[in-house]
């Protein structure tokens, strides 16, 4: 049984597809441990609670300094052991030290198709915005493993999606979350728990299926 811990910052629909696909059966094998969100307020809190799942908040601002709030960040984590950590729209820096205990133990999901509009500022709404303003018409989304860098570890799965010409930046990040994320990140999850993923000279290498 793959142990998962996934992180939030917000509305949590990927959390939502995950616990979907486990309940389907999409995703075999796997059990959300606990749900950690740096926001109080996060929607996120409210879909796992409501799935019966364990529930955790560690917020920098109850926090006096910067260490501190990485620190109980990481005591969390590791009191939920988890065998694989999942990035499900969380809008924090992980500590160094997590990335690195944790080494291609922890998934993140891009709304772009790396490495295109990714890396520092990159977040949100603004790579939609950046992808119709270079004009792209075909974006996607990335789950990749998170390494010390930013959007730039090994890259797990890809899945493209077609921009249409009056697309704003709300309706193209609904398509992209719609068409790609809610889909490669349980299918991706999936792969791991199948032990179907391998990592090498910074490649992943799927086998198997
Ligand atoms: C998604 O667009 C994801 O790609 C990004 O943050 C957003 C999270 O949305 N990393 P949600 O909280 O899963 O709804």
């Amino acid at each position: 049984m793959l142990r998962l811990l996934v992180l939030v910052s917000g509305g949590g629909t990927n959390l939502q597809a995950i616990i979907d696909a486990i309940e389907s059966k999409k995703i075999e094998d796997t059990s959300i441990v606990r749900v950690i969100s740096n926001k109080k307020d996060a929607f996120a809190l409210e879909r796992a609670a409501k799935a019966g799942i364990d529930t955790a908040v560690v917020c920098r601002k109850d926090h006096e300094t910067k260490e501190a709030f990485e620190e109980a960040l990481y005591e969390s984590v590791l009191e939920a052991d988890p065998d694989l950590i999942v990035l499900a729209g969380f809008l924090v820096v992980l500590p160094e030290k997590l990335v690195d205990r944790f080494e291609n133990r922890i998934i993140n999901i891009h709304p772009s198709l790396i490495p295109s509009f990714c890396g520092k500022g990159f977040y949100g709404l603004k790579v939609h915005e950046e992808a119709l303003k270079r004009g792209v018409k075909i974006t996607g989304a990335t789950v990749h493993f998170v390494d010390r860098g930013c959007d730039s570890g090994p890259i797990i799965l890809q899945k493209a999606v077609e921009v249409k010409e009056d697309d704003t930046p709300q309706v193209l990040q609904k398509r992209v979350m719609e068409q790609a994320e809610w889909k490669i990140m349980p299918e991706a999850i999936d792969l791991i728990a199948k032990g179907r993923i391998s990592v090498k000279d910074g490649h992943v290498r799927i086998t198997g299926g």
